[in-house]
């Protein structure tokens, strides 16, 4: 029976679980430049016994981040901050990820914890941090108070696909193993695709095909500058949850076509597109997305993976047991316990004597272990 803890292959790569940390922007980068911080945050996970961590979202051009603290790949002294901790990420057994992304009309963003609005002037007084112009496919602003955003030429998505196979080529250099598009939670890729944010009339809008477009030139760009024996994965919103947006059934065809162009695995998350109200039809609950992981998986016959709002282990057994999903990607149940993998593995009788936890704490955990139960302490 394949379980959390049965090992998963994607072309040349082998994970050791079924556990993926799911991208979480830290905002703490420099010019795009990874330091300490990353490694301390990135590198806890490995520690914790992850088999795929990936790094937040990595803007492929200055323009397209999210905020002026965001990682970036679009130069090449970007690579240097990041080679140390993928290093530290593959010597401690897990498999480094990047997320490669372009904010669109989403760029130019405080800091959650700044307010959860576009920079302005007074992010340039206090912070030195002035707003800069966002592009998308359509004029169409994100959300009430946002900015209307710079509709792409032809020559800027022309421009932003080849920035999505640099940043992959550099990502190789960087030591990541395997490449996530953000092309979800209505970041660039995903304007593209739904008619919420796109009303294009050229070849790039109208119809779902035209839609897809952008997301399938991103995938043959990076496949053209991605190792062959290295896995790519697309995060997909697999619905809006809005009339008029992206449905599952659109999502299954994108599945289905990236898939063609050389795509791995489906990263199923959902929403996003406009503003940050919680649509109507969005009901949540432990693992409300799973659904759309399985369904993608069934249909589109492609791996995928089930994230959002996932804590309990049994219940991440149970979904790679019933073949819902092959991975199970966590955010905040990992910041509230770097070592869930490791729990998880104790609960699910997957682990003996602390054997899969690094040696320096795991010898030290099953001598105190076997203390306490002879003491009956525990
Ligand atoms: C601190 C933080 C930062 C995040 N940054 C990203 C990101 O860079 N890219 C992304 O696709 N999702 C991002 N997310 C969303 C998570 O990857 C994940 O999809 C979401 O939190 C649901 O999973 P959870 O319930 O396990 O937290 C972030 C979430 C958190 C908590």
């Amino acid at each position: 029976m394949t379980t959390l803890f049965s090992p998963l292959k994607l072309r040349g790569i082998t994970f050791k679980n079924r556990i993926a940390v799911s991208p979480m922007s830290q905002y703490r980068a420099i010019e795009g430049k990874a330091n300490d911080w990353h490694m301390v945050h990135l590198g806890r996970f490995a520690m914790g016994g992850a088999g795929l961590v990936y790094a937040e979202a990595t803007a492929v051009e200055a323009d397209g981040r999210r905020t002026h603290g965001d990682l970036g790949l679009w130069e090449d002294d970007q690579v240097d901050g990041l080679l140390s901790i993928t290093s530290f990420l593959s010597q401690e057994g897990t498999i480094p990820g990047v997320q490669l992304s372009h904010a669109g009309r989403k760029a130019s963003e405080r800091r959650p914890w700044h307010g959860e609005k576009p920079v302005d002037e007074e992010d340039l007084s206090i912070r030195g941090e002035a707003p800069w112009k966002a592009i998308a496919p359509s004029a169409i602003t994100y959300a009430d108070g946002w900015p209307d955003p710079e509709v792409m030429s032809e020559a800027d998505i022309e421009r932003v696909i080849a920035s999505f196979g640099d940043a992959a080529r550099r990502s190789k250099e960087a030591g990541f193993r395997i490449v996530e598009v953000y092309a979800a939670h209505g970041f660039l890729v995903h304007q593209f695709l739904s008619p919420i944010a796109n009303r294009r009339t050229d070849k790039w809008g109208g119809n779902a095909e035209n839609r897809r477009r952008f997301a399938i030139e991103v995938a043959r760009s990076i496949r053209a500058n991605w190792p062959e024996e290295y896995p790519l994965v697309f995060r997909l919103s697999a619905t809006d949850w809005l009339e008029g947006g992206v449905e599952i059934e659109d999502t299954i065809m994108t599945a289905q076509a990236l898939k063609a162009e050389g795509v791995d695995m489906i990263d199923c998350s959902t929403g996003g597109i406009a503003g940050r109200e919680r649509p109507r039809r969005m009901t949540i609950e432990q693992g409300f997305q799973v659904p759309f992981a399985a369904q993608v998986r069934e249909e589109a016959d492609v791996s995928t993976m089930a994230v959002g709002l996932l804590w309990d282990a049994k219940i991440c057994e149970e979904i790679i047991a019933k073949g819902e999903a092959d991975m199970i990607a966590l955010a905040r149940e990992l910041l509230d316990d770097p070592n869930w993998p490791l729990h998880a593995a104790a609960t699910l009788d997957a682990d003996h004597d602390h054997n899969m936890w690094p040696e320096e704490s795991g010898w030290w955990l099953m001598k105190r272990e076997r203390l306490m139960s002879k003491l009956g302490l525990r």
